[in-house]
């Protein structure tokens, strides 16, 4: 069978999947559009397929699945709409720009026959896949972490500096390590967070500490303004006399024991679409239309991962812990 795909938002991560799913055979793209007539037309000449102006039309060609790679603020209305059309749904990242929002998809998702996958590419980088294999054997027993999830600028894409877009810079990059503490860590139970602003008009610096349900302790850095200089992305874990250390999705360290060799893996010469993650997501939420298995990232991830960005807002403006699930 082949899976009739469209993609909504012709922009850079659009162009990410397009490029990767034109490679799958499995795959048959029916379509793309985007509110900009030309970028549509650019990226469907790109990989062979037509430029449409909407979702509408994109349903009109009989897509059994719509990937929707529009700024944050417009994911949930066409995500609610596809869900409800039966369309199998592949979100980009973050799941919404609000609680509610986020709660809105997740009902949908429920309600719907149709597949929800989000788009936490991080979840399937080989680098992070091995660390959670790590945990998962029993290898690393996670005591104490420190992560930090920096990004240079928010200038590129130019829709990335106004909050009501983004919903504030902690829905941008930082929700991908967010998440990715309680995909190695488990549950997060609180969070206390402090914020500055300094070179945008939203709170563009913060410091947390993550109190895991698990017990371990995990303080979180993550700044707008960093600069792209290296490393902006690192996870350090801590385990009863054990180290692994990641670098962006590069190297991992891993110290497994005093007096044990330290071992680096290095995966900087993958193909970025591999390394980061983006072609083994695609092909897995193909996988799962394909058989009717649930999608690796689901509705659920999205839902913990928007109430994480939430309680580091909410502590910022309470001082005060703020317990997980929210209320
Ligand atoms: N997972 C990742 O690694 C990753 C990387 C980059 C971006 N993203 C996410 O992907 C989304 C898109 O980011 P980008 O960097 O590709 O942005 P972009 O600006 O390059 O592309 C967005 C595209 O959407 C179009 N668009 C805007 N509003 C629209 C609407 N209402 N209907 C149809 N098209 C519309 C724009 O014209 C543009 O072509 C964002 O949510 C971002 O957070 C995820």
């Amino acid at each position: 069978m082949v899976v009739k795909v469209g993609i909504l938002g012709a922009g850079y991560i659009g162009g990410v999947h397009a490029r990767t799913l034109r490679r799958d055979d499995r795959v048959n793209l029916v379509g793309i559009a985007d509110i900009r007539r030309e970028a549509a037309e650019r990226l469907a000449a790109e990989v062979g397929t037509r430029a449409l102006p909407d979702l509408a039309a994109v349903l009109h060609e009989g897509a059994l699945a719509v990937y929707v790679t529009t700024p944050n603020a417009h994911h949930v209305e066409p995500v609610v709409a596809a869900l409800e059309a039966g369309v199998h749904v592949f979100s980009e990242k973050p799941m919404a720009t609000t609680l509610d929002g986020a709660r809105r998809v997740a009902a949908a998702a429920a309600r719907s026959k149709a597949l929800y996958q989000l788009g936490f590419n991080r979840r399937w980088a080989p680098a992070y896949a091995f660390v959670h294999d790590l945990i998962a054997r029993g290898e690393l027993r996670p005591a104490m972490a420190h992560v930090k999830m920096n990004r240079g600028e928010l200038q590129n894409p130019p829709w990335v500096s106004t909050t009501s877009l983004t919903g504030g810079f902690l829905y941008e990059s930082t929700i991908h390590l967010l998440d990715m503490c309680r995909y190695l860590l488990g549950e997060i139970a609180a969070v206390t967070c402090q914020a500055r602003t300094t070179a945008y008009q939203e709170p563009d610096g913060f410091a947390a500490v993550l109190r895991c349900a698990g017990g371990a302790l995990v303080t979180f850095h993550s700044c707008a303004h960093a600069t792209w200089a290296f490393p902006f992305e690192r996870i350090e874990i801590f385990g009863p006399h054990q180290a692994v250390v990641t670098e962006e999705m590069d190297r991992v360290t891993v110290s497994p024991g005093l007096g044990r060799e330290v071992t680096t893996r290095a995966y900087a010469q993958l193909p970025m679409e591999e390394k980061w993650g983006y072609r083994a997501e695609d092909a897995k939420f193909v996988d799962a239309i394909l058989e009717g298995r649930r999608p690796g990232v689901t509705a659920e991830d999205g839902l913990r991962a928007t109430e994480l960005v939430e309680a580091c807002y909410r502590s910022v403006r309470t001082a005060a812990e703020v317990a997980l699930p929210l209320a």
